[in-house]
Order: C-alpha cells, then sequence, then structure tokens
C-alpha cells in the first residue's frame, strides 16, 4: 500500500543504485530501506473488512443487512513493539484483533503475519502459524476451562502445537508460571481459586506457553482492580522484552494504553481516525474524535486539568449496521463542515502542519484548519433516529439510540 509509512513505494528511478546482485539486478538504498521496513513489519493488514449478515425471517433466512463491524482497516505492527488499539465500546475493535488471528473470516482485505498472506494457509499450514498468535481476554475466567487445574490448562495449549515432548514439561510450567509471578503451587488449582489478577496471569501464561510472537491482548484489564490494572500492564512490558513479544494492545479506555504502547490508534466506527506514536498522539491529538477523547482523561495536576480542553461528545456510537455517509464522525463533530464531511471519506493522511511527524496520520479533510484555528468548534445537538429503519426491530441494541446534528 502507498500509505504504508514502513513500505513506501518508491517510483523507480528515483533511487541511486548502490549495487547488484547475482542475477544482476540492482540494488538501490531506497530498495533496502523498503526491504528493511518489509522486515521490520510482523503484522500487515490492509483493507481488512469483517460485515456481519443481519438475518431475518424463521424459514429462510433472509439477509436484511450488515454489521459493518470493521469496514477498512490498514494497520502494522512491526517486531517488537506495543500497538495500542483505542475507540468506543462496539467500534469494532475486538472483531479487527479476532481478524488478525483468522478467528473472523475476512469480508474483504488481506492480513500477512510474518510475511505470510494467512487466507492462503490451511490445515497443518495456518495451525502452526497459528502457534505464533495468541489472545488474552478481558475476562480470564470466560476464556479457561473451570473443570482444569492450571497445569492443565496450560499442557492442553502446549500439546495442540506439540510442544510437550520428554520430560521437560514440568520445568517449562514452573518457568512459565514464575515469569508471569505465579508460586510453583498454582500448577494444581483451578481458576475460581485464584483473585482476578492472578487468574489474568494464568491466562498470560496459557497465551505464551506455546511460545508466541505476537500477542493480542484484547482489555486485558479492564475487569481488574484499579491497583492490579498497574501490576499486570507492567507484567506484560516485562515478559515483552524476556520473550521477544509483539503486542496489539486493545483498550476502550485511552490512560490504560498510554504508557504501555508505542503507538497508538483510534478507531472510529470500524477503521482507524488517527495513528501516531504514542507521545506524539498524547502531546497533540489531531483528530477531532481523539481530542475528544483525550479531553476525557483526568489530568493529575489540578493547574492543568482546570485549562485542559472539554470536548463533551454529543449523543452515542451511531450503529454499525446504519454507519454515517462520509465521514464516519460527522455526526458527532463539533467541526463539521458543510462541504465534504458528509459526504466523502477521508483517508488516513499524513498532514501538512509544522512539527507534525509523518508518522502521525489523520483521517479528517480539515485538521490543519482545524490545527491552526482557523476553523472553530460549533454546538452539536442530539436527535433521535428513524425508528422505522433497518433490523431495528430484529435487533435493537445494533442502533445507537441517537444520532447528532449541528445545531448553530
Ligand atoms: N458475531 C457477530 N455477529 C453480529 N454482530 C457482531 C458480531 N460480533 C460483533 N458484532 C457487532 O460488531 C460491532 C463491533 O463489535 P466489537 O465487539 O468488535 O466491538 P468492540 O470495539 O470490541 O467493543 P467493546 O469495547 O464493547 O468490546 C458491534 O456492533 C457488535 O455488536
Ligand atoms: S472530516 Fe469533518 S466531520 Fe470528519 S472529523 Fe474532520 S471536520 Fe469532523
Ligand atoms: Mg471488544
Amino acid at each position: 500500500m502507498s500509505d504504508n509509512p514502513t513500505t513506501p513505494a518508491t517510483p523507480a528511478g528515483d533511487a541511486e543504485a548502490i549495487g547488484t546482485t547475482s542475477t544482476g539486478t540492482s540494488i538501490t538504498a531506497a530498495g533496502t530501506a523498503t526491504a528493511t521496513a518489509e522486515r521490520d513489519v510482523l503484522v500487515d493488514a490492509r483493507g481488512v473488512k469483517v460485515h456481519f449478515p443481519i438475518k431475518r425471517g424463521v424459514i429462510f433466512d433472509k439477509t436484511v443487512g450488515y454489521v459493518y463491524a470493521v469496514d477498512g482497516m490498514d494497520l502494522q505492527i512491526r517486531r517488537g513493539e506495543t500497538y495500542g488499539l483505542v475507540g468506543e465500546s462496539g467500534c469494532g475493535k475486538s472483531t479487527f484483533g479476532r481478524a488478525l488471528l483468522q478467528l473472523e473470516e475476512l469480508t474483504e482485505g488481506e492480513v500477512d503475519f510474518d510475511g505470510v498472506d494467512l487466507a492462503s494457509l490451511k490445515g497443518e499450514a495456518l495451525r502452526k502459524q497459528r502457534q505464533h498468535m495468541q489472545m488474552v481476554f478481558q475476562d480470564p475466567l470466560g476464556s479457561l476451562d473451570p473443570r482444569q487445574t492450571v497445569e492443565q490448562l496450560l499442557l492442553e495449549g502446549m500439546r495442540a502445537h506439540n510442544l510437550v515432548k520428554g520430560g521437560g514439561a514440568t520445568e517449562r510450567l514452573a518457568e512459565l508460571l514464575q515469569a508471569v509471578g505465579l508460586p510453583r503451587a498454582a500448577l494444581n488449582k483451578y481458576p475460581h481459586e485464584f483473585s482476578g489478577g492472578q487468574r489474568q496471569r494464568v491466562g498470560i501464561a496459557r497465551a505464551l506457553s506455546v511460545d508466541p510472537k505476537l500477542i493480542v491482548a484484547d482489555e486485558p484489564v479492564s475487569a481488574l482492580d484499579v491497583s492490579v490494572q498497574a501490576q499486570v500492564i507492567n507484567l506484560l512490558e516485562d515478559l515483552q522484552e524476556e520473550f521477544d513479544l509483539t503486542y496489539l494492545v486493545i483498550a476502550h479506555d485511552l490512560a490504560v494504553v498510554r504508557h504501555i504502547s508505542d503507538r497508538v490508534g483510534v478507531m472510529y466506527l470500524g477503521a482507524l481516525v488517527e495513528e501516531a506514536d504514542a507521545d506524539d498522539l498524547y502531546a497533540r491529538p489531531l483528530h477531532p474524535y481523539t481530542r475528544a477523547l483525550m479531553s476525557a482523561v483526568p489530568v493529575p495536576d489540578p493547574k492543568v486539568e482546570d485549562t485542559r480542553e472539554q470536548i463533551l461528545l454529543a449523543g452515542d456510537l451511531p450503529s454499525p449496521a446504519n454507519p454515517p455517509s462520509g465521514c464516519r464522525f460527522h455526526t458527532r463533530c463539533p467541526w463539521r463542515q458543510e462541504t465534504r464531511c458528509d459526504t466523502e471519506r477521508p483517508q488516513l493522511r499524513v498532514v501538512e502542519i509544522d512539527g507534525v511527524p509523518s508518522s502521525q496520520r489523520v483521517a479528517c479533510h480539515w485538521a490543519e484548519q482545524i490545527a491552526s484555528g482557523e476553523l472553530q468548534p460549533h454546538e452539536v445537538s442530539v436527535e433521535l433516529t428513524d425508528p422505522t429503519d433497518i433490523a431495528s426491530d430484529s435487533n435493537d441494541g445494533l442502533f445507537g439510540p441517537a444520532s447528532v446534528t449541528e445545531a448553530g
């Protein structure tokens, strides 16, 4: 993809040749850089869409619409990095995480893992590749079989990938437990015998047991007490170095991913609206949605807290079964303009703003004018949606209760 910052398209002839291969192909400085960047990317998701059909009818399962849960995600995760993916409940974070692991069928798009298109793998080859991609869930109790001891739980995953050979298993189990900060005695216990934080440690040990390269941690601390959250986040950070891991950490809370993430992607209704190095994003959020999310994160310093920007998001997330046209955020955006916003879907792009690096990309037509202050925010007011709309009687939960229109 040409808009992929890690794999820039280099026009032929622009790059200076610096050598030749044995087959006579010239190697260019830019070409070498591109190859290095490609090697650097562990997960490359391009144009990923996951649409769930909405079925109706008792006898004939008629498809009456789709939930556009993921609707055009381009995202690369580099080896060894932690990518934080944030967004409101229902914006498609988990579906995207599952799609990366081929646990959801892609409606469109491609996911390359370690340079291999996962859709091209079947049977044993896919099973082998899956070993390298593990998931840690929000609710460890729900993801761990309550009838199995920790030892059985860990061995089950290892056996599935033929990793239990000879007599080394017990030693490996003890090492895993030590790595996640649990005593050896935990091996004989059942999930319900642990506290929430300890259970999450078991869940992490289980993911680690098959020696993965990527861990998708879906809201790994949302169900935990605040005091325990930091411990689990710190544990994930420590393990990353020790086990050479790459993380996708999913959260609805910007504060959770702030310290752990190298880069952060902000998702809104199925697609990224902003992506940047974590420090840049927190220092200068550019998309109106990111600014609104950020303004909801309290700051410990009372002086800063008093002066910081406060943007209240009007209305709920619109339904992914009936997403707004143009910019998906236009129904709630305080900077919405009469031209383009309602009709033209903005692409994630590098912006032309002094001091903003090319690694910070924003999907807003007016990012430059908003950043300069040329465009000022205006009021938005909430308006009820039309209840006669598609599927509203088949699944009320699919529809946001309100849409928002510009008041002034
Ligand atoms: N199997 C499915 N069939 C139909 N719709 C689904 C399915 N899975 C998810 N959805 C819908 O897709 C949308 C995105 O769901 P998803 O779980 O990915 O969101 P999320 O961002 O992870 O939310 P949360 O923060 O609440 O976990 C939601 O509207 C959800 O109801
Ligand atoms: S494109 Fe328009 S509606 Fe969308 S975020 Fe930018 S200003 Fe707001
Ligand atoms: Mg989720």
